[in-house]
């Protein structure tokens, strides 16, 4: 890709960020997702961090400006009504003044945090203006290893197959077979509306997602018993990766500003994280698996979830192990990385997140596979994100077999990684062009 083209991916790119703008938030696309979701806007704020420094902040502050008393962050924050969108504010009933979802979803902010404050040119103002986000960040993480880490193990577990972002992973089958699919409210879903159903998560997922929200509902989101009575708790390595690398990234940036409490809590949380991620490794599929901590065994299901522990400080070798699935798996593949591995019979290449590829996901996987050296596996991630991209537009996830955009269109985040991958200060250079 030469300069002029690059410059143009730029272009389009934060013109679909200032798009789906909303002021103080950005909704992930017109239609489908018509709010604030949590870990959209933390890899969005990135994206505006290479045109837009105050813009990038904002977007933080206003889903940091929803925590909730006990720490937890919600996955969506309802600004403003739209019945586009099931299920809406009025079925989740968690009581706040702006309504919001009652469960919560992967802990990136400490990560992006530190990314725009490391890359800010003004450091006193990003200072300034980073110090409160660093405390509620701190609590968010403190919240994640009380509430869904009851018994200190240093894993915490979901309690919905939303909270992982990983939606209808095939990782979530056999745990969700315990979760009943009666006696839920008759309802209907408005994704289908708006995306083709054969790319969605099936009826009878949609059921039991139901299920757990009337069960939370009916214990009045009251997160000190959720976990425990939940049929659905699993440990995904992605969410736990995740979080570790949020804990180590938030207590660097609260060593530079002086806060050492939230310094040396945050570097405990991630060493402990890191080692106790080590349960979740499997020798023979040569990546991470999800526990399900209801029967305390490793599921057999080789997820992209796996493999996005490598944005943890992971060892070399494990590392090495997760370069090596993915150069395989290119080889399957046109587009890496597919969220399943295509050679398990269970892979579908169109629905969501059973095997698409996801530039989100691309990033992060491509960012721990660089700080581990494996500049090659990260380099071909980069390089496949940003072909998906010349070839199908700023879609919500794409086919990796044949790069067919599919899903969403004008994809918000999918926007922001792509500024990512065009890097810093170029992408700031070629975003204002
Ligand atoms: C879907 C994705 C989730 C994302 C949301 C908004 O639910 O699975 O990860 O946050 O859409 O884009």
């Amino acid at each position: 890709m030469n300069r002029e083209d690059r410059a143009s991916l730029a272009r389009r790119a934060s013109q679909i960020l200032r798009e789906n703008d909303r002021g103080a938030y950005t909704v992930p696309t017109k239609g489908l997702y018509p709010f604030q979701w949590n870990w959209d806007s933390c890899l969005t704020a990135l994206g505006f961090a290479a045109f837009d420094e105050d813009r990038a902040w904002r977007e933080m502050e206003t889903l940091f400006a929803h925590q909730w008393p006990d720490g937890m962050v919600p996955h969506i924050i309802f600004h403003q009504d739209d019945d586009g969108y099931f299920p809406g504010p009025d079925v989740w009933q968690t009581g706040r003044s702006v309504p919001t979802s009652g469960i919560t979803q992967p802990a990136v902010a400490g990560f992006a945090a530190r990314r725009i404050f490391e890359r800010s040119k003004d450091k006193a103002a990003s200072a300034a203006r980073v110090r409160s986000l660093v405390q509620k960040i701190d609590r968010w993480h403190a919240f994640l290893y009380s509430a869904r880490d009851p018994r200190g193990e240093g894993l915490v577990a979901i309690i919905h197959p939303w909270e992982s972002g990983r939606d209808n992973a095939i990782d979530w089958d056999e745990p969700f077979q315990r979760v009943p699919s009666e006696g839920i409210a008759p309802y209907r879903r408005r994704d289908v509306d708006h995306a083709d159903p054969a790319h969605r998560p099936t009826k009878e997922q949609y059921d039991r997602y139901l299920w757990l929200l009337e069960h939370f509902r009916r214990h009045e989101w009251d997160n000190e018993v959720l976990h425990d009575l939940s049929p659905f708790r699993v440990v995904d390595p992605g969410f736990n990766a995740i979080l570790i690398r949020s804990c180590a990234d938030l207590a660097a940036l609260a060593e530079e500003l002086g806060a050492k409490k939230v310094a040396s809590a945050n570097r405990a949380r991630a060493k402990k994280g890191l080692k106790a991620l080590e349960r979740l490794w499997s020798e023979r599929h040569g990546q991470y698996l999800c526990l399900d901590r209801t029967t305390e065994s490793l599921i057999d299901s080789p997820s992209v979830g796996g493999l996005i522990a490598v944005f943890a400080a992971v060892s070399e070798a494990r590392a090495g192990a997760i370069g090596a699935r993915i150069t395989e798996m290119a080889e399957r593949c046109c587009y890496v990385v597919p969220s399943h591995d295509p050679a398990d019979p269970r892979f579908d290449a169109k629905r969501y997140w059973r095997g698409p590829a996801w530039l989100i996901v691309n990033y992060l996987i491509s960012d721990g596979l660089a700080a581990a050296g494996m500049d090659a596996v990260a380099e071909t991630i980069r390089a496949s994100s940003l072909q998906l991209i010349e070839k199908g537009g700023f879609a919500e996830y794409y086919d990796p077999l044949t790069g067919e955009p599919c899903g969403g269109d004008r994809f918000t985040w999918t926007a922001a990684m792509v500024l990512e991958f065009l890097r810093g200060g170029e992408a700031r250079e070629l975003a204002r062009a």
